[in-house]
């Protein structure tokens, strides 16, 4: 495998631009070919069965890309079929979830942790058993929190509305006595401030995008495959609604974004024969 060939990231629509943009930022040199699959977001209240379904089509379209590492950039599909993917592709698969877990787990003081993200990531107890694998001392309380992936997609980021309802989800954190809190969801990270205001400042806030792209170079380092030599030529693809997704892109990637292509990821089979590599 060439260490020229690029990076494939994918999500469920644009939160997964958090988690391309850490990479573009502290990896500058890897080319990323991106997928949002933004006909059929959200994941986050989709069973495992369909979640499954999307992550193997979209990683046939990924492989079919050449891609030397496969970043599942989305919570609920790192949560939900991680596993799956990993045990059937030769690439390295890296999911957000574990490098969020690892890094709240080695941020706590008082071993008081949350977790926030989509009902499917909650739900799924991953964040909860990863955190309790590395220390059985730990207390994990998970939270689902579903208005906040369409707030910052509607662009209301610093909006009286969505402090209104930061302050309703994250109350309880409060009196549980937390000094961590996971952003596990993809669009969190968007709203740090807020949470930050609504926490009062007190409680450490752990992004899982920034986390995984860091894994992610030690990832390819490690197997041989980091790129020494500057290769920017991103390329951005999306299921549906491609001027939305053109708009969102440019309010946070560090490098602007021309075109994405929509095509059409049903014409990719659900079952991943064989690597074209
Ligand atoms: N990307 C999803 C995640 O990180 C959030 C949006 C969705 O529900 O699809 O869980």
């Amino acid at each position: 495998m060439d260490t020229m060939n690029p990076i494939g990231v994918f999500d469920s629509g644009v939160g997964g631009l958090t988690v391309a943009s850490e990479i573009m930022k502290q990896l500058p040199n890897e080319r990323i070919i991106y997928f949002g699959d933004t006909a059929r977001v959200p994941y986050g209240n989709k069973s495992q069965k369909t979640i499954i379904k999307y992550s193997k089509q979209i990683v046939n379209f990924l492989l079919e890309k050449k891609v030397k590492a496969i970043v599942i950039a989305c919570n609920t599909a790192s949560a939900l079929a991680l596993d799956e993917i990993k045990a059937q592709v030769s690439v390295p698969v890296i999911g957000v979830v574990e490098p969020g877990a690892k890094a709240a787990a080695s941020v706590t003081k008082n071993n008081n942790i949350g977790i926030i993200g989509t009902k499917g990531t909650i739900s799924s107890g991953i964040y909860q058993h990863l955190l309790s694998k590395s220390n059985p001392e730990v207390s994990v309380y998970g939270k689902a929190c579903p208005l906040f992936v369409p707030l910052v997609e509607e662009g209301w980021i610093n909006d009286p509305i969505t402090f209104d309802v930061a302050r309703r989800y994250l109350d309880d954190f409060m009196e549980l006595d937390i000094d961590t809190l996971v952003l596990g969801c993809t669009h969190y990270p968007l709203l740090r401030e807020t949470i930050d205001a609504v926490l009062e400042k007190r409680v450490n806030l752990v992004n899982p995008a920034f986390e995984t792209a860091k894994t992610l170079g030690q990832v390819l380092v490690s197997k041989g495959l980091f790129s020494h030599k500057l290769s920017v030529n991103h390329e951005f693809y999306v299921s549906d609604g491609v001027d939305h997704f053109n708009a969102f892109a440019n309010g946070i990637l560090p490098h602007y974004l021309k075109d994405a292509k929509e095509i059409n990821i049903d014409d990719y089979s659900d079952v991943i024969s064989g690597e074209m590599i």
